[in-house]
Formats: C-alpha cells, sequence, structure tokens
C-alpha cells in the first residue's frame, strides 16, 4: 500500500489524552528489554534525548531503567508536554527528566551533543523522514548509542485494520483511528535502509521486532 502521511503534530488535546490514556506497557516495556539486550555492557551516565517523546513514558521507563541519566524529551505538541510533566511530576523523576517544545527540524535542545537518543513512533509522523537521521547528525556525541523504534507500514488497509482489530479494540475510537492512520503513514523497514543510506548512517542495523515494530540501531 502507499503510504499515507497523517499530521505530524499530536496537538488535539482529546488525542493527547487518548494516547496517555492507552496500555503502551507491551510495545514501551519491549523498547527498553531491547535496549538492554542490544547494549547490555553500556554504561549509561551522560545526556539521553528522546525525540518526539509525547507523554514522557518512553522518558520515564528509561530513567528507571538508567537512574544515572538525565533525560531531555522534545515535541512540538503542548498537549502531549502538559500529559509528560504529569507523568513525571507522578513518576518523582522531575530533577532527571525535561521537556521542551520544539518543532523538528527547528528545535534548540540545551545540550549540543547527546550520548544517547532515542525516538519511539516520531518517523512515522514526520513527512520528510530526513529530519529524524538528520536531528541524530546533528546531535550524536561521537559512538553515541541511537535507538529508534517505529511501526512499520502493513500491505495493505485491510491488514493495518486487522491490526487496530487485534492490539486497540479496547481503546477509545479516536485512538484506534489515528493507530489506524498512524499505520498507513509509516514506512516499511526497505524504505528506511534506504532512509539510512541517503542519510549516511548505513552503520545502524534495522531489525523487525514485532508484527508492526521494527528498530534501527547503533553506535553514531
Ligand atoms: C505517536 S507519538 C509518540 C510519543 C512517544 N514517543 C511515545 O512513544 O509514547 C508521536 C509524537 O511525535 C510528535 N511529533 C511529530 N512530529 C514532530 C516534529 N516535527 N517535531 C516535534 N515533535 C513531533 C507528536 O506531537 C507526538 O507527540
Amino acid at each position: 500500500m502507499r503510504r499515507v502521511p497523517e499530521p505530524e503534530l499530536m496537538d488535539d488535546p482529546a488525542q493527547a489524552l487518548a494516547y496517555t490514556g492507552a496500555d503502551f506497557s507491551e510495545p514501551h516495556g519491549m523498547f527498553i528489554d531491547k535496549f538492554r539486550d542490544l547494549f547490555p555492557k553500556a554504561n549509561i551516565t551522560g545526556n539521553v534525548l528522546d525525540l518526539g517523546c509525547g507523554p514522557a513514558d518512553i522518558a520515564i521507563r528509561f530513567a528507571r531503567a538508567y537512574p544515572r541519566c538525565h533525560i531531555d524529551g522534545v515535541d512540538g505538541a503542548d498537549c502531549m508536554l502538559v500529559q509528560g510533566e504529569l507523568a513525571i511530576r507522578k513518576a518523582k523523576l522531575t530533577d532527571r527528566i525535561r521537556l521542551l517544545k520544539g518543532v523538528l527540524p527547528d528545535a534548540i535542545l540545551p545540550h549540543r551533543e547527546y550520548e544517547v537518543i532515542l525516538s519511539n513512533s516520531l518517523l512515522h509522523h514526520l513527512h520528510e523522514p530526513a529530519v529524524l537521521w538528520e536531528c541524530i547528525k546533528d546531535y550524536a556525541v561521537k559512538d553515541a548509542i541511537v535507538f529508534i523504534m517505529d511501526l512499520m507500514r502493513p500491505d495493505s488497509g485491510a491488514m493495518a485494520r486487522q491490526l487496530v482489530n487485534t492490539y486497540a479494540v479496547a481503546e477509545p475510537l479516536i485512538l484506534q483511528r489515528d493507530f489506524y492512520n498512524s499505520l498507513c503513514a509509516a514506512f516499511t523497514p526497505g524504505e528506511v535502509v534506504a532512509q539510512l543510506g541517503h542519510a549516511g548512517l548505513s552503520q545502524f542495523r534495522i531489525e523487525t521486532i514485532s508484527d508492526r515494530h521494527f528498530i534501527v540501531f547503533g553506535q553514531f
């Protein structure tokens, strides 16, 4: 199926609320588990950047898994950041996670370089995917760990609908709609390999890790 882009920012309050209330424990838990499996010896102590952080669930999980790092999360949607600030306060991690409003690629980040760059489910929102890869090149310190997870576009709208029915049928309709649109907006692993080639990041590896997710990982 052809890619059908969706709006970049999730700046509708109802959408942000539905997203924040959804149960992402399985994919977000898998994000942390996979990171740990791939970088078992990494001493994560420095500054971590979470691109398109949304309501900060990934940042919170990462901060708990690696208690000696500091995380900057950036997102362009105010209503997502409001939910993120609430979650960080509840998790008592205000001293280690800072959220910033910024729309990539124009966002100005507080550190010049980061030791770890993470992103979950941002790539499929970007109308121009090179924005993610260029941002990584701009902000990664030499040898930085890069770990990206995103949705994979299925072969057809019917398959996208089937994934929605399998994984989001208990969620509000707005979330089911967004999940469907995100699957249709996502990239295939082959397209991502081409993006990495164009960006000069072919050292990164890509792996399919579920019926709807791939990861891209490596050291810069
Ligand atoms: C599907 S959400 C993922 C949120 C979070 N990473 C997570 O895994 O829960 C995608 C997020 O990327 C943000 N986003 C999309 N395009 C962006 C851009 N160009 N600059 C900054 N944030 C962007 C959206 O506002 C939204 O909060």
